[in-house]
């Protein structure tokens, strides 16, 4: 439609963007030879054709190992100054990006390496390309609670550099209020709080992700149509919703794109945004993931458009003084 060019032009805040889902094979395979990492696959083209997923986890299992090849500051301030480049081009004004501390700490790379190099790129970005942006730090929900709270104490030397909390990984069998106490530490100690929920989980999960959590937004959130009650209240209380177009099609959430729950989620007055999760993986970038929604889907127009770009900023942590300049 005429909407793609305007759509692609416009300004717009991406909300949910695992720094780590932006990293490409040919990154990977760069990095992998810096560092003197071995990976069990020939090259970038039989990486590339493992990427394909049928269910979450196949997904996961990919993407950490993907991550292996991050070891020093320069790498993580290198992966994520790749993606400023990309949302640059896709007129992102404002980044909000998830990163998992649990996926490198593992291999024993300190918290501060992962911090420093990534806040290293968010202030280049700003200074160069004239994008805001900040860190959000999550927990990985298929690890137990004690080490999310280990997690978050050895992130507090850099208390400065992120905004905010998360919960990705699988979803299914690990329900948000086993996070219960991490989250009310991260409320006292100030910090924004976010969750995965309803992507492959059930509605229920976007339930105790706001009640127990007391999250202030959902990430995905796309299956909370199936309960018309948390619907009607997540209209109600205008919670955002980050949701993930290509993402939920690559890894089988809907069956297609013409089967989305977005017109729903939009039509039934939630606050939904359109956001790319991990981009190296899914088949695109931010503009990619608005074309493929509204090529697939003719019921969405410019009202809708206008919609999910207002939400995205308006659903941003940025202080109120500033969103003004964008809405
Ligand atoms: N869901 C859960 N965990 C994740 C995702 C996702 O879409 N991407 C990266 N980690
Ligand atoms: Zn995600």
């Amino acid at each position: 439609t005429e909407l793609i060019p305007l759509l692609s032009r416009a300004p717009k805040a991406e909300l949910h963007i695992h720094i780590e889902g932006s990293l490409e094979p040919e990154l990977i395979f760069a990095l992998a030879q810096r560092n003197g990492v071995a990976l069990p696959y020939a090259d970038v083209e039989a990486l590339r054709a493992a990427y394909a997923f049928t269910d979450l986890q196949s997904f996961l299992d990919i993407y950490y190992a993907g991550a292996s090849v991050l070891l020093q500051e320069d790498d993580f301030h290198d992966m994520a100054w790749a993606y400023f480049l990309k949302a640059q081009a896709d007129h992102v004004v404002h980044a909000e990006l998830f990163f998992d501390p649990q996926t490198h700490t593992a291999r024993g790379v300190d918290t501060g390496v992962v911090i420093r190099g990534l806040k290293r790129a968010c202030d280049r970005a700003q200074a160069e390309l004239g994008i805001s942006s900040a860190l959000i730090l999550c927990f990985l929900r298929h690890l137990s609670e004690d080490e999310a709270l280990a997690t978050l104490e050895a992130a507090l030397p850099w208390r400065e550099h992120f905004i905010g909390v998360g919960l990705d990984s699988s979803e299914r069998g690990h329900p948000p209020e086993k996070f219960a106490r991490v989250f009310a530490r991260a409320a006292e100690l100030g910090l924004h709080r976010v969750a995965h929920a309803g992507e492959e989980g059930p509605p229920a999960y976007v339930e105790s992700a706001l009640d127990v959590l007391k999250v202030e937004r959902i990430d995905h959130g796309v299956r909370s149509v199936e309960s018309p009650a948390l619907i009607e209240r997540l209209a109600r209380e205008g919670v955002p919703l980050t949701v993930c177009p290509l993402s939920n099609i690559k890894l089988c959430v809907f069956r297609h794109m013409a089967y989305h729950s977005m017109p729903a989620l939009l039509a039934l007055g939630c606050k939904p945004t359109v956001n790319s999760d991990d981009p190296a993986y899914f088949g695109g970038y931010l503009n990619d993931n608005f074309v493929a929604l509204f090529e697939a889907l003719p019921q969405l127009g410019a009202r809708e458009a206008y919609a999910l770009l207002r939400n995205s900023f308006e659903a941003s942590f940025v202080p109120a003084e500033r969103k003004g300049a964008w809405m």
